[in-house]
């Protein structure tokens, strides 16, 4: 069945306001972890310049897919399975990344595969933009993102909130650099990761 999160809701358009800045000159989006596909349909029919390729772990598929079809977004790319673990990914011709509320469910590991992968994907000026709670220098932004992570610990040991220093150090084997950090809403940021090989 679908399913649709009040948060997506809620986030929508503050993240929207960053991309049209930064997916501006961009044509192909890849988003990993869609979940409800909210944001998708929002996303793809304000970016109506690119297209907005939705994927999800193969076991939440089906309520994506169904609200993704039920939209009639031209620009909105069939949904397709990408579970982070995969070997190979699929192999797919993209100029941005997104990513929403995926890096403090998937264990570290799989954080540091997904910027593995997003890098060898991305040319040289690709954009990969991440949405989350994130920890500044060690410390929680604030008491509801410490009880949050707490909360996450303790049903999964292998999820948590994840420190943008430790993204940054991961992102630069890739030579993803970050570019900017937009605190948004709700003790939640954007951060924007540009791949340059060429420094
Ligand atoms: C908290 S939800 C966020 C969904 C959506 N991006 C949002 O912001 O509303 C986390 C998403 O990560 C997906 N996910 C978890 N493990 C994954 C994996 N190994 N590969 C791909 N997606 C995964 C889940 O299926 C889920 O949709």
């Amino acid at each position: 069945m679908k399913s649709y999160s009040e948060a997506a809701e809620r986030n929508k358009r503050p993240i929207l306001a960053v991309l049209q800045q930064v997916f501006a000159d961009r044509s192909m989006v890849l988003e990993i972890g869609s979940g409800t596909g909210q944001h998708a349909a929002y996303f793809a029919l304000d970016l109506s310049h690119l297209t907005w390729q939705p994927s999800e772990h193969p076991t939440n598929l089906a309520g994506l897919r169904e609200r993704c079809n039920e939209r009639l977004v031209p620009n909105l790319a069939e949904p397709i399975p990408l579970d982070v673990d995969d070997e190979p990914w699929p192999i797919l011709t993209v100029d941005a990344a997104f990513t929403a509320n995926t890096l403090h469910i998937i264990s570290w590991p799989q954080v540091c595969r997904l910027f593995t992968k997003v890098g060898s994907l991305l040319p040289e000026g690709g954009a990969f933009c991440t949405y989350g709670p994130f920890n500044i220098d060690g410390e929680f932004t604030s008491k509801s993102n410490a009880n949050f992570d707490a909360a996450l610990r303790a049903r999964d040991a292998d999820s948590g909130i994840r420190d943008v220093r430790d993204l940054t150090a991961q992102a630069k084997i890739h030579k993803l650099f970050l570019q900017a950090d937009h605190p948004l809403p709700a003790n939640n940021r954007l951060l924007i990761w540009r791949k340059i090989v060429t420094l």
